[in-house]
């Protein structure tokens, strides 16, 4: 659609900088998003649009549901701000303890944020001074995993994995190591859940606190599932093996909930899940359903004690931004886990993704699909590059989709799902009958 047909004179497209886009491409051509409701976006041009994405993984509660905008509404007449620090507002303190009580024991505090790369950045700043505060200031070094995304802070970057987001902002932080991802393709490729093969991979975290000693290191951060490098989902006892060796060498396991976080496995987080309790879990996105920014750090009880000695009067951590817990945030989050629990949302995908799976994997055999694979109601079906071109064939696909009216995600040459929890099995047929009809047309 021209943009003069879209009501936006020629230039209006050129100031604003979009975020991880193909600015000029996106600006020949613009895909404007206007409305939005339940499950459907409404594009400029009049069409209903199948969030097969949840916006980008964080509408878990699908769009402009009634609780959670009238929560909002209320709440910016009655309070707007309230200051971060020295302060506070009875929303925040209720917020956080309704998520202490979700949280697995010993996870019993929550620190806000506005968003995952500042909870990224958040948790990591935290292991580095509880280490400090018990004694053991050596222990600085932070160890990421390759194809890893913790969001875009130089925090985040740094311990994430994924080259492009790196390799133009010069050194990032020093006194990081990486693990190796657990994509295997040759042994898992179209597995149905969680990998058979590939719990060897969590003993890289072995060599490395060989190589530079449990004494110096920190922390590891991993995604319990990989979301944004292209849905990788861990080898069967990954996770528990990296907790025993993190407990075994007193290093802090952080777990980046972004994505996996509020109902997208079916259950609450991905640490229900698989079973597996973390020191630090970051979170953002499915906290307020999208709807207004936040995030969250949930700590153990042993990390919060760590920096509650010293004389009362003294500040004990030395972070915190202006919106910590914004009052407009804490009423939408609230008024999202009301939705969540009255609707039954945070285990609804355990209901599905037997469903889901097999629609899915319904599409193996198509055309250029080398792999497919599933969790909860995450899905991905990795193509076939181009040779020469990598990633045009997937975002091909997402054009194709968009003009079908359905939108999904791609990363690389991965197509990657994740609608809103409140899809129907009607709406699943819909957006994989479609898809199948994008690939079998795909050059
Ligand atoms: C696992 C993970 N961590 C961190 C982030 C960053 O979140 P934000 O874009 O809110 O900064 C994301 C975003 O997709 C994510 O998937």
């Amino acid at each position: 659609m021209s943009k003069s047909a879209l009501g936006l004179g020629t230039n209006n497209l050129e100031a604003f900088w979009m975020p991880f886009s193909a600015n000029r491409q996106f600006k020949q051509n613009p895909r404007l998003l206007v409305s939005a409701k339940d499950m459907h976006f409404k594009s400029a041009d009049g069409r209903e649009i199948l969030d097969g994405t949840a916006g980008l993984w964080c509408c878990n509660a699908g769009h402009s549901r009634p609780k959670i905008v009238e929560a909002v509404q209320k709440q910016v007449a009655e309070l707007d701000y309230a200051p971060a620090f020295q302060m506070g507002h009875p929303k925040v303190f209720e917020l956080a303890a309704r998520l202490a009580a979700m949280l697995p024991s010993p996870i019993d505090h929550v620190f806000f944020t506005n968003s995952g790369s500042e909870s990224v950045d958040t948790a990591l700043k935290i292991a580095l001074a509880y280490h400090r505060a018990k004694g053991n200031g050596t222990k600085t070094k932070l160890i990421g995993r390759e194809r890893g995304y913790h969001g875009v802070g130089f925090g985040g970057i740094s311990v994430g994995g994924i080259s492009g987001n790196r390799k133009t902002f010069g050194n990032a932080l020093g006194g990081v190591d990486h693990i190796r991802h657990t994509h295997d393709l040759a042994r898992n490729a179209f597995t149905r859940g969680e990998p058979e093969y590939g719990v060897e991979f969590a003993d890289d975290l072995e060599k490395v606190i060989a190589l530079h000693d449990a004494s110096n290191i920190a922390a590891v951060i991993v995604e319990p599932v990989a979301g944004s490098t292209g849905v990788l989902i861990p080898p069967k006892g990954y996770l528990q093996r990296l907790r025993e060796i993190c407990t075994k060498n007193d290093i802090l396991l952080i777990f980046d909930e972004v994505i996996t976080g509020f109902g997208r496995l079916g259950t609450p987080f991905a640490v229900d899940y698989f079973g597996v309790v973390p020191d630090l879990i970051t979170t953002a996105k499915g906290i307020t359903s999208g709807v207004i920014p936040m995030g969250a750090v949930f700590a153990s009880k042993q990390i919060y004690d760590a920096f509650m000695t010293g004389p009362e009067n003294m500040i004990e951590l030395f972070h915190g931004y202006t919106y910590s817990g914004h009052p407009i945030a804490c009423a939408a989050a609230l008024a999202t886990l009301d939705t969540y629990e009255e609707e039954g949302l945070l285990t609804r995908a355990a209901e599905l993704s037997d469903y889901w799976a097999d629609a899915l994997h319904a599409l193996k055999g198509l055309p250029h699909v080398i792999d497919i694979r599933n969790l909860g109601l995450i899905g991905a079906i990795e193509l076939e590059p181009i040779p020469g071109a990598p990633t045009k064939r997937a975002f091909q696909a997402f054009l194709d989709a968009y003009e079908k009216g359905v939108l999904i995600r791609t990363t690389g040459d991965i197509i990657a799902l994740s609608p809103p929890l409140i899809i129907t099995k009607g709406q699943i047929e819909h957006l994989f009958d479609t898809l199948a009809d994008v690939l079998k047309n795909l050059a």
